[in-house]
C-alpha cells in the first residue's frame, strides 16, 4: 500500500499543524480586542514574524470591520479541541505500537553459534535457507545488491539481534568476520542472468574470488551454490558428478553455464593452493514460495495461468520431461553439505521426473478454474531432459528429497495466490500478459 499507517499518521499530524497555525493566524489578524489569544511575538518563528507583521499593518491600513469575533473565536477553540483530541488518540496509539514478533529462535551457546555470510540471501533459495540457520540460532549476514532478491523475502527477520541485512555487490570485496559463507549470490534464471551476461561473469567470477578471499583470510568454509547448468546439452542421463558436460562457451547460455563453471574452478584452485575448504553443490531445478513468479520456468508459468483461467500452454507435444525438487529438501542438502566433510562437487536435486503435460495437469487439478490445456509449436532448442544422479549425495550426506510433487506444489500456489493479491493494484494488468516465451532465450525449464 502506497500509504501505510505510519504515514498517514504523518499526513495526519501535518494537516493538523497547518490547521493549528492558521487558527492562530486566524486569531491575530482579524481579532483585535480579546486578549486570551494574544501571543508573546517572541514565540513565533522568524518567518512568521515578517507574516505577522505585514498582515498587521494590512490590517491596520484597511480598517477591516470586525464582525462576529466572539463566534470566530469559539469556533477557533472548539476546532482547537477536536484536533488536540484526536493528536492525543494517536499519540497513544504509537505509544501502544505492538513491537515487532519475530519467529522464536533456537538458542544457541558461544561455541555452537556460528557467523554465517549468505550471499544472494534475499533471493529466493538463500531467503530460505536464511530462515533455516536463523531458526537454528546462528548469527546470519545476507549480502545481496537486491537485482533479482527483495527485501520482502527476509523482511521478517530485520531487527533481530542474529540479522543483518547488508546492500551490497559482491563484485567489490566485503570485510566480515564469519565462520561459513554460502555464496549463492548470482541471477538464477536465463531472463535474469541474459539480462546483462557481462555482470552475470563478473558476480560468478570476480565475485566468488572475493568470497574465496575473504574465506582465505577469516578461514571460513565456503559454500558455492553450482548449477545443474554445468552439464550444459548433456550426453549423460541421468547426470552424476563425474560427467565433464556439455557446455557450449558462446552461446547465450554461457554467462551462467561458464561463469559457474569458473566458480567450481575457482574453488578448486583456493582449495588446492590455499586450503579453502569448499563445499560445491550442483543445484537441480528449484521450486517453492518466493521463487520469481515471471521468470518463464515452466512451474511459474502453469500455475499463473491456472489462477487467472488462461489457457495454460505446453510447447511441442508435452511429452518432454522434468524434474524440480521443492525449496526445504534443497536447503536441507546445502546445510548438510556444508556440515559434512566431503569436498567434491555433488548434486542436489529430486530425481522423480515428470511429463510437461502430467506438470499441466497436475496444476490444474489442484488450482481447479477454467483453463484449457492447449498445445503449441516446440521450442526449437528445448533442453533435453535433465535429471539428477544423487547417489553421491545419498552415500556420503545421507541426503535425498523428501517432499513430494503436490505437496510443494500446494504451497508455492498459496504464495502465489497471496502475491497476486498483494500486487493486485500494480500487477493485475501486467500479469495477464500472457508470458512472451522467447523461443530463442527462454525455454520450459
Ligand atoms: N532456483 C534454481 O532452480 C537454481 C538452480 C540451480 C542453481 N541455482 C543457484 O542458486 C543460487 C540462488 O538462486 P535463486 O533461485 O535463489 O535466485 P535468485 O535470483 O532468487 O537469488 C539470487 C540472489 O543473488 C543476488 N545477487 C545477484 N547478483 C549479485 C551481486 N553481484 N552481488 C550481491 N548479490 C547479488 C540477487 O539479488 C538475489 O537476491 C544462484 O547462485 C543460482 O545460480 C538455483
Ligand atoms: C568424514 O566424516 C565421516 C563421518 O561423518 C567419517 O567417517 C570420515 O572418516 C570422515 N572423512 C574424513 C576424510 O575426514
Ligand atoms: C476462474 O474461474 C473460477 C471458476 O469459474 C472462478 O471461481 C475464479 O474466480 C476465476 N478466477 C479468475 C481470476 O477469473
Amino acid at each position: 500500500m502506497f500509504f501505510n499507517q505510519r504515514k498517514l499518521k504523518l499526513i495526519g499530524f501535518v494537516v493538523f499543524c497547518i490547521l493549528l497555525g492558521f487558527g492562530f493566524y486566524e486569531g491575530f489578524v482579524n481579532i483585535e480586542n480579546v486578549s486570551s489569544f494574544t501571543m508573546p511575538r517572541k514565540q513565533l518563528r522568524v518567518n512568521d514574524h515578517e507574516l505577522y507583521d505585514k498582515q498587521v499593518s494590512n490590517y491596520e491600513e484597511n480598517e477591516v470591520n470586525n464582525v462576529n469575533n466572539n463566534n470566530d473565536v469559539q469556533d477557533v477553540k472548539s476546532r482547537l479541541h477536536e484536533l488536540e483530541e484526536k493528536v492525543h488518540q494517536m499519540e497513544s496509539k504509537t505509544d501502544n505500537r505492538v513491537p515487532k514478533i519475530f519467529p522464536s529462535v533456537k538458542f544457541l551457546n558461544y561455541k555452537n553459534r556460528r557467523r554465517i555470510l549468505v550471499t544472494g540471501g534475499a533471493g529466493f533459495v538463500g531467503s530460505h535457507l536464511v530462515d533455516r540457520l536463523m531458526l537454528e540460532g546462528h548469527e546470519v549476514i545476507v549480502v545481496d545488491n537486491f537485482f533479482t532478491g527483495r527485501k520482502r523475502n527476509v523482511e521478517h527477520w530485520v531487527g533481530h539481534e542474529n540479522f543483518e541485512l547488508v546492500h551490497h555487490d559482491i563484485v567489490r570485496p566485503v570485510y566480515l568476520e564469519v565462520d561459513e559463507i554460502y555464496h549463492l549470490a548470482s541471477p538464477a534464471s536465463p531472463p535474469h542472468y541474459m539480462h546483462n551476461p557481462v555482470k552475470t561473469l563478473k558476480t560468478n567470477t570476480i565475485g566468488t574470488i572475493n568470497m574465496l578471499g575473504l574465506a582465505k583470510r577469516v578461514g571460513a568454509k565456503v559454500l558455492i551454490a553450482s548449477t545443474s547448468e554445468i552439464y550444459g546439452d548433456p550426453m549423460e542421463h541421468p547426470q552424476s558428478e563425474t560427467y565433464w558436460g556439455h557446455v557450449n562457451p558462446i552461446g547465450p547460455r554461457a554467462c551462467y553455464d561458464e561463469g559457474k563453471r569458473v566458480a567450481e574452478t575457482l574453488s578448486y584452485a583456493y582449495m588446492r593452493q590455499e586450503n579453502i575448504k569448499v563445499r560445491v553443490a550442483r543445484i537441480f531445478n528449484t521450486f517453492g514460495p518466493r521463487m520469481h513468479m515471471n521468470d518463464g520456468r515452466v512451474v511459474s508459468n502453469f500455475i499463473l495461468q491456472a489462477l487467472q483461467n488462461d489457457s495454460i500452454t505446453i510447447y511441442g507435444n508435452g511429452e518432454q520431461t522434468r524434474s524440480f525438487q521443492y525449496v526445504s529438501d534443497l536447503v536441507d542438502g546445502l546445510v548438510t553439505l556444508m556440515a559434512s566433510n566431503y569436498t567434491q562437487p555433488i548434486n542436489i536435486g529430486n530425481p522423480v521426473e515428470h511429463t510437461i503435460e502430467e506438470f499441466a495437469m497436475i496444476i490444474k487439478d489442484l488450482i481447479g478454474g477454467t483453463s484449457k490445456i492447449i498445445r503449441l509449436a516446440a521450442v526449437e532448442d528445448d533442453p533435453q531432459r535433465r535429471k539428477p544422479d544423487i547417489s553421491r549425495a545419498k552415500k556420503y550426506l545421507n541426503w535425498e528429497p523428501k517432499v513430494s510433487l503436490t505437496e510443494g506444489l500446494k504451497k508455492t500456489i498459496a504464495y502465489f495466490v497471496k502475491e497476486l493479491q498483494r500486487t493486485k493494484h500494480l500487477q493485475k494488468d501486467m500479469a495477464r500478459i500472457p508470458f512472451v516465451n522467447d523461443h530463442n532465450i527462454v525455454d520450459q525449464l
